[in-house]
C-alpha cells in the first residue's frame, strides 16, 4: 500500500453530523482504508492472544487470574480525522500510521495493582514487542484523579506480503480505576450539565471518588499481600 493512497479519501461533503449518522460513507476510497484498519484489527488480535496466554499461564501456576477482562476498539474514521486535524496533519495512510498511536486500543482490567505491573512487565519482556512510550498515571495520577498504566507498543503483524510493524495503545487498570474512568468519560460528553458551578462541583466529587478508589485499591492490595504471606497466591 502506498503512503498517499488514502490521501483523498475524505469526501468533500463530509461533515461531523454526516459522519456520526453514516460513518461508513465518510470514506471515499474504502478499499485502502479498510485494509489499513484490518492491520490494526490484526494487531489487536495478536496482543489479545498474548494477554490471554499470560493469563492462562498465570492461572495454572498460581491458581488465579491476574486479568479480569480485556476490551478493545478501533478508532472511528471521524475520530481519526479529527485527531489528525487537531495535530495539523492530512488524512493519509502515512500520517495515520506515523502520527497516531491509538488507532488500535486495548484495555486490560486487572483485580489488583500489582497485577497491572506484572502484566505490563511480562508483555514488555516479549521480544517481538517494542515499547514506544510508557505513561504511568498510577505513580503519577492526572490532576482530575485519572489513574491507569499506558503503554504504546509496536508489534509485527505477518501478512502474505511480509510483516508490518503496527502500533497499539494498551491501557492497564484495576476494576476500580476503570469504574471511575468510565463515569468521568461519560461526564465529559454531557454537554447539558448546567452552569460552571455545577460542573465544578461534579468534577470535585469525581476527584474525591478517585481518592476513595485509590485508598480501596491499596487496601485490597494489602489484603492480598497478607493472604499471600499465608498461602501461595
Ligand atoms: P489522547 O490524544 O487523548 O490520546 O492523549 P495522549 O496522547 O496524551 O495520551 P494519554 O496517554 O494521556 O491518554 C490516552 C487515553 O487515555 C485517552 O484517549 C483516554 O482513553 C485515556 N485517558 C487519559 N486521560 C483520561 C482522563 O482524564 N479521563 C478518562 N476517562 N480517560 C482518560
Ligand atoms: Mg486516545
Amino acid at each position: 500500500m502506498h503512503k498517499d493512497t488514502i490521501k483523498n479519501s475524505i469526501r468533500e461533503d463530509a461533515s461531523e453530523e454526516f459522519d456520526i449518522l453514516f460513518p461508513e460513507r465518510f470514506i471515499k476510497n474504502t478499499d485502502y482504508y479498510n485494509s489499513l484498519m484490518m492491520m490494526y484489527r490484526c494487531a489487536i488480535r495478536e496482543v489479545s492472544t498474548k494477554l490471554e496466554v499470560l493469563d492462562d499461564e498465570f492461572s495454572v501456576k498460581y491458581k488465579r487470574n491476574p486479568i479480569s477482562s480485556i476490551k478493545s476498539r478501533i478508532k472511528t474514521p471521524l475520530s481519526i480525522y479529527n485527531k489528525l486535524q487537531r495535530l495539523g496533519y492530512e488524512f493519509t495512510e502515512q500520517n495515520i500510521r506515523e502520527q497516531l498511536n491509538d488507532v488500535a486500543g486495548i484495555r486490560v482490567i486487572c483485580s489488583f495493582i500489582d497485577d497491572i505491573y506484572a502484566v505490563a512487565h511480562l508483555l514488555a519482556e516479549q521480544d517481538d514487542i517494542t515499547i514506544i512510550r510508557i505513561k504511568d498515571y498510577i505513580q503519577n495520577p492526572k490532576p482530575n484523579g485519572y489513574r491507569s498504566y499506558h503503554m504504546i507498543i509496536e508489534i509485527p503483524v505477518f501478512f502474505a506480503e511480509g510483516k508490518t510493524p503496527i502500533r497499539a495503545e494498551i491501557q492497564i487498570r484495576t476494576i476500580g480505576m476503570d469504574f471511575w474512568a468510565s463515569l468521568e468519560h461519560q461526564l465529559r460528553y454531557k454537554k447539558d450539565l448546567g452552569n460552571n458551578e455545577q460542573y465544578a462541583l461534579i468534577t470535585q466529587k469525581l476527584t474525591e471518588c478517585a481518592r476513595t478508589i485509590t485508598a480501596t485499591d491499596n487496601q485490597m492490595q494489602d489484603i492480598k499481600n497478607l493472604i499471600g504471606e499465608y498461602c501461595e497466591f
